[in-house]
């Protein structure tokens, strides 16, 4: 099945596309976006597309979903990505979000997070659900914090100690149906 359409108020989450490999360099191209992320900025638009390949449209493959292109339903454009993720190394499902800076500080990073953890548990069928998190990412610890989860523990990601964060469908004001048995 490929991977769902989100809505919010102001947001669509859908599905990335090759066509954003553009969207997706000038994203990170900021290094104010990548500070908290441990990433690289993509030398060129075609090693963001390679990036698209190999992360998101893998994931869409492997597992049925990934992180999603955010979009302003208002406008249409691009203003990052948010959703969930499989984390193989740690078997977990781990929630991100990454917004250009003139989208900051006007909830929509909250808003997107919500919905993807909402799917997360209600369509995707889901546990549990993690965030990874620098500790000193305040804004990023509020989202988490927002979405129902509680700090679970400090593990060991790309080789850097970082904060997990979990939410469980049992206890998630955002699964609105029975746990599966
Ligand atoms: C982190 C990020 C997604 C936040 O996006 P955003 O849309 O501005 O976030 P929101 O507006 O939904 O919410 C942020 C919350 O953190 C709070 N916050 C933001 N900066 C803060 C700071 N420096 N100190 C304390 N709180 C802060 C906000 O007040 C808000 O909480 P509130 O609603 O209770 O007031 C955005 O800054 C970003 O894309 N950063 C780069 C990528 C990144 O670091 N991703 C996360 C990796 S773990």
């Amino acid at each position: 099945m490929p991977p769902a359409i989100l809505e919010t108020a102001r947001l669509i989450l859908r599905p990335f596309v090759l066509d954003d490999a553009a969207n997706l360099y000038l994203l990170n191209s900021d290094p104010e976006v990548l500070r908290y992320t441990g990433d690289q900025p993509p030398a060129s638009i075609e090693a963001a597309r390679r990036g698209l390949l190999e992360r998101p449209l893998a994931d869409y493959r492997l597992h049925g979903f990934g992180r999603s292109a955010c979009v302003l339903k208002a406008t249409g454009q691009f203003i990052g990505f948010a959703g969930l993720k499989y984390v193989p190394e740690l078997c977990e499902v781990d929630l991100g979000y990454r917004l250009s800076r003139e989208f900051w500080g006007q909830g929509l990073a909250t808003e997107a997070a919500r919905a993807s953890v909402a799917h997360g548990f209600n369509e995707l069928g889901l546990q549990r659900i993690i965030g990874l998190v620098e500790p000193l990412h305040v804004a990023s610890v509020r989202i988490l914090q927002k979405c129902g989860m509680e700090y679970e523990r400090t593990v060991d990601y790309r080789g850097e100690p970082v904060a997990q964060y979990v939410v469980s469908r049992g206890t998630s004001r955002f699964a609105t149906m029975p746990a599966a048995k």
